[in-house]
């Protein structure tokens, strides 16, 4: 038997976990000695642990198999009884592993319904744990490749652009992004981008509003982290002109296009006056229809970024605050 274990995950990690039980589904493996599938995210320190702990018992008794994140960002874990594989090409390494009569590597990309447009990520911002696990290294998907994916997808749902900024698509071969919204525009199905941080959502606006005015862009995930430019600084995230920010997404609310804003609270830099200032931001999107998807930072940081000197107890408030300005299930880390 071939168990399917995963633990807390990102969209896209739990997508090709989907896809696996999938396979499995597909397959008859009781054939196959006791063995587990792990899928695994590092995007929090509390979930790393707890994977870790997880793939260490799991293979006290059984053959572990490793996929997702944790291969990249802890290359140097070895656990007996512990075979890992990369984020990359982890299809094919359970097709060769287990050579099941319905490979992995066949099923249609609809089945997920998630369009990798580009790998990688070229940012710098001060507490990633996903570029551990991606690397900084940007692959756009090339165009004809996009193009014959959406073709083999379904048309009547929405497809899902993926990526770690997805906004920063052609810039590794050259291509502008109008290229990619060119030829989403002649297409008979949706679009939703997921990623795309708050600098190249700007730079990337007017092709996306081409989009939105043919009623092809349905839903759109932007990483803003923060309402001050203080904090993304300390980030090292590009600043924000946010009243511009603001208006673009006024537009897209007023043409019923989903929007989903990444914020982080306690951040090492953030006082209470940079509180304050995310509160009125989220209030005045909030009153837009906006959706946010709010973190709690989490991470050790290596950069020597001034400490704000706010002790445990109020940090936990601050969360407290900022959450329920944003009223929606938070993704605490
Ligand atoms: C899947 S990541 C998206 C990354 C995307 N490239 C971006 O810049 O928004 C989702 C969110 O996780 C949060 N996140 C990433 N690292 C974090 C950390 N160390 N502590 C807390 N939240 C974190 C950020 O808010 C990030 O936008
Ligand atoms: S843009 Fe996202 S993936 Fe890239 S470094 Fe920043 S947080 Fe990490």
């Amino acid at each position: 038997m071939i168990f399917l274990q995963q633990n807390s995950a990102c969209n896209r990690r739990r997508r090709e976990a989907n896809k696996i039980e999938l396979w499995l589904s597909m397959n008859e493996h009781s054939h196959i000695e006791d063995c587990y599938i792990f899928v695994s995210c590092i995007f929090d320190g509390q979930h790393e642990n707890e994977a870790r702990d997880k793939i260490k018992e799991l293979s006290k008794n059984n053959k572990v198999y490793v996929v997702g994140c944790f291969p990249d960002a802890f290359p140097n874990d070895v656990f007996p009884n512990v075979k890992m594989h990369s984020l990359f090409g982890f299809g094919k390494f359970l097709d060769d592993t287990f050579g099941l009569t319905v490979p992995l590597e066949s099923l249609p990309n609809n089945i997920v319904n998630n369009i990798p447009i580009t790998s990688g990520c070229t940012w710098n911002c001060a507490y990633c744990a996903i570029k551990h696990g991606v690397g900084n290294k940007l692959i756009s998907t090339p165009i004809s490749k996009i193009d014959q994916m959406i073709e083999n997808s379904s048309k009547n749902e929405t497809l899902l652009l993926s990526g770690e900024d997805t906004g920063l698509w052609g810039i590794d071969c050259n291509q502008p992004f109008s290229q990619l919204t060119d030829l989403l525009k002649t297409k008979h199905t949706t679009f939703a981008f997921d990623n795309m941080t708050n600098e190249m959502f700007m730079i990337n606006f007017d092709s996306l509003m081409e989009l939105v005015n043919l009623n092809k862009l349905v839903q759109i995930t932007v990483g803003l982290q923060h309402f001050d430019n203080y904090v993304l600084s300390t980030m090292n995230r590009p600043e924000v002109d946010i009243s511009k920010f603001v208006e673009a997404i006024k537009k897209l609310r007023e043409k019923n296009v989903t929007v989903v804003v990444y914020l982080m609270c306690n951040f090492p830099s953030e006082t209470r006056q940079h509180v304050e200032i995310q509160i009125e931001g989220i209030k005045t999107l909030k009153r837009m229809g906006v959706t946010f998807c709010l973190f709690n930072f989490h991470r050790k940081l290596n950069t020597n970024i001034p400490f704000a000197d706010i002790d445990l107890e109020v940090r936990k408030k601050h969360f407290h605050e900022v959450f329920m300005a944003t009223q929606l299930t938070p993704l605490i880390t």
